[in-house]
């Protein structure tokens, strides 16, 4: 991994207009992501991730705006992107493989002539005959056997159908991969190897990835950093080394962990949830915004927005002082 930055979000706000108001599903996150490296992003269902990832990709849905802040992919002004530089953008430079994304493949179409469409409509100059010999060349990659490019989607298993799909995000050899819940449909097997094979084609290619799960496994396995996400802020960044639970965290991050069963886990390990659920975008608490669900609330955290702290390298938005998250984060249970 480089340390030269790829990916600068800086103070990026995101609101849908509904009949209510704006419902701001992004709250001033800031992330970077370097060259070469795995972000995970996670944070319950509701928390804003696939808006981040559709604002970096500028395919928000109408009626969503990016009200503040930045985003830039190198010296590229993400946010101010249009029409044919967009277009050429998108893909080229950024590509996504969506939340479902094994309904995206065409049911009427074989899958070599959907690679032709992508490949050739992105370089004028390609023929049909090298479109096939790069998709061709893109399906081994993913470990599909080419005759599957005569196939159609129904004709494949799930796995098949999402290894096409990120072969045709890999296409045009972005440098950014966002992979909004890539294989959360797949049973446990598939899903990791089709992430081992994602990093292995990283590593060869060298791009960097935003990858979101609700996962906390999967996501600290294979991520260099990951951010926590509740009610469309970014409450913590922090590294990954796969020991999640040795680290201090953030309580609601520490709730998410103890909310999933630990793939080590022994038989003392309590699997338990986090109390209450994500507010209502336009009716946010005071203060914290985690406030009403954790149990470690201070008065100050009814009043006022909690200051930014570094404990170990990792970044948390909270109240609490170094020694109390040191002590929750000891505490068992
Ligand atoms: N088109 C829309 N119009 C209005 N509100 C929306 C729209 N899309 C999403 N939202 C709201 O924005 C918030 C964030 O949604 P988002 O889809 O980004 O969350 P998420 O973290 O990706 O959730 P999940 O894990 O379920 O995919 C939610 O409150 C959601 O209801
Ligand atoms: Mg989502």
């Amino acid at each position: 991994m480089s340390d030269q930055v790829l990916l600068d979000i800086q103070n990026l706000s995101v609101g849908y207009l509904t009949r209510r108001g704006m419902a701001q599903a992004v709250q001033n996150v800031n992330l970077q992501i370097k060259k070469n490296e795995i972000v995970g992003i996670v944070g319950e269902s509701g928390c804003g991730k696939s808006t981040l990832a559709n604002a970096v990709m500028r395919l928000l849905p109408d009626g969503a705006y990016i009200t503040e802040g930045s985003i830039k992919l190198e010296d590229t002004d993400i946010v101010t992107l249009s029409g044919e530089t967009l277009r050429k953008f998108r893909w080229q430079e950024i590509a996504m493989v969506f939340q479902g994304a094994m309904n995206v493949l065409n049911p009427v179409k074989t899958v070599g002539s959907q690679f032709q469409h992508l490949l050739m409509a992105h370089n004028n100059a390609m023929t049909k005959a090298q479109a096939l010999e790069r998709a061709k060349e893109l399906l081994r990659l993913v470990r599909i056997d080419e005759n599957r490019l005569n196939s159609y989607a129904h004709e494949l298993s799930g796995g098949m159908r999402q290894r096409i799909v990120i072969a045709m995000a890999i296409a045009l050899n972005p440098k950014l991969v966002i992979l909004d819940e890539p294989t959360t449909a797949l049973d446990v097997i598939v899903q990791r190897s089709i992430l081992a094979q994602i990093v292995k084609l990283k590593e060869e290619f060298g791009f960097s990835i935003m990858f979101i799960s609700h996962d906390f496994n999967l996501v600290a396995e294979i991520s260099n950093r990951v951010a926590v996400m509740y009610a469309g802020r970014m409450i913590e960044l922090g590294s990954s080394t796969g020991k999640w639970g040795e680290h201090v965290h953030h309580p609601y991050t520490k709730g998410l962990i103890r909310a999933v069963p630990q793939l080590r886990a022994t038989d003392t390990d309590e699997v338990i949830g986090i109390p209450g659920s994500l507010p209502s975008l336009l009716s946010l608490p005071e203060g914290c915004k985690f406030h009403p669900r954790c149990s470690f609330a201070k008065d100050i955290c009814k009043l006022q927005s909690p200051p930014i702290q570094v404990i170990d390298e990792i970044q948390m938005e909270c109240h609490l002082s170094p020694e109390e998250l040191r002590d929750l984060n000891h505490a068992r249970g």
